[in-house]
């Protein structure tokens, strides 16, 4: 977090400090919704959400929020069945009186289409940057996939504030494998896993990746010698068709090296992606943070939140 935004980042979440603070959980996040509100200390916010017949969305908010500092916790996989609902509670929030709404969005999405590669593509990270903070004062994420875009800053108008999961990554390494030499599967990931691996003391190695299609990715494994006791831990930030993982677990295989554990910030898991990842890797391989909800969850990102707002107090 670079230096105005954290300023107004600060004013909108602390000086209101006699104000209270109230957190709407929208579905599906209610495993790390409830963490998140009784490690920050906010009230738990009542609200509905229903479709009409036709399809359209009904909101109703039951709680008082006039004057008090509202929280929407909504992680954004799936984003466009998500974005009209959390508008429309956004909306109702600061019509009945919210000082502030602002979104605490575990993952981030459309962060990845970060570039016009043919001529007319939409960089779609750009748009939904707009459209959000259009409608909230703040942002609070995790480990978004900041690539060509170097900051939030550049995309979201709005004091926006990355949380790292880096520590908690490194902790669970440090908990429970012995020797783990992490690898990052592309140039991108080396953020991530350059900070795990300072934190636990490893030594890191960078793989070259060349996208070939959406499911489609070739890896290139530099020569890797002396590694029959390490264990390999692939880290990334994001899971999607799990192609990444999978193509350099075959490469691993094919120069005999010890299986690898799989660790990433953001299970998004589009279709069987899992499932295929488990069954090449081995099952209980594939480990994730609780961003995304996901049987892989074992890495709890709540802390961060609290930090945030301890920070912010
Ligand atoms: C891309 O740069 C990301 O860091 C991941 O490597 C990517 O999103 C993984 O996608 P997939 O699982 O579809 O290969």
């Amino acid at each position: 977090m670079q230096g105005n935004t954290w300023i107004h980042f600060t004013t909108l979440l602390s000086l209101n400090e006699c104000m209270s603070r109230i957190a709407f959980i929208f579905p599906q996040n209610e495993a790390l919704g409830e963490k998140i509100i009784s490690a920050t200390g906010s009230e738990k916010g009542r609200w509905l959400m229903r479709k009409f017949p036709d399809q359209e969305t009904y909101v109703r908010v039951l709680s008082e929020v006039m004057g008090k500092d509202a929280l929407i916790i909504s992680t954004l996989i799936h984003p466009d069945e998500k974005i009209l609902p959390l508008y429309f509670l956004a909306s109702q929030l600061k019509k009945m009186g919210a000082i502030s709404v602002s979104l605490l969005a575990p993952y981030l999405c459309y962060m990845r289409q970060d570039k016009e590669f043919n001529t007319g593509e939409a960089i779609t990270s750009g748009f939904f940057g707009k459209l959000v903070s259009s409608c909230f004062d703040s942002l609070l994420t995790v480990d978004p996939h900041l690539h060509r875009w170097r900051s939030l800053e550049e995309i979201y108008s709005i004091p926006a504030k990355e949380l790292h999961a880096a520590p908690l990554l490194a902790e669970w390494i440090s908990r429970n494998l012995k020797s783990p030499l992490l690898i990052g599967p592309d140039r991108e990931s080396e953020q991530w896993v350059s900070s795990v691996a300072k934190i636990v003391g490893a030594s890191y190695v960078v793989l070259e990746k060349q996208r070939l299609g959406d499911k489609r990715v070739s890896i290139l494994l530099p020569a890797m010698e002396n590694l029959r006791d390490k264990t390999p831990v692939i880290i990334d930030d994001i899971i999607s068709s799990g192609h990444t993982m999978l193509e350099v677990i075959k490469k691993l295989k094919e120069e005999k090296i010890n299986a690898p554990v799989i660790l990433c910030v953001h299970p998004v898991f589009s279709e069987a992606a899992c499932a295929e990842l488990e069954r090449s890797a081995g099952k209980g391989k594939v480990i994730s943070c609780n961003t995304i909800p996901h049987s892989s969850n074992q890495i709890d990102v709540s802390p961060l939140f609290a930090q945030a707002f301890v920070l912010n107090e």
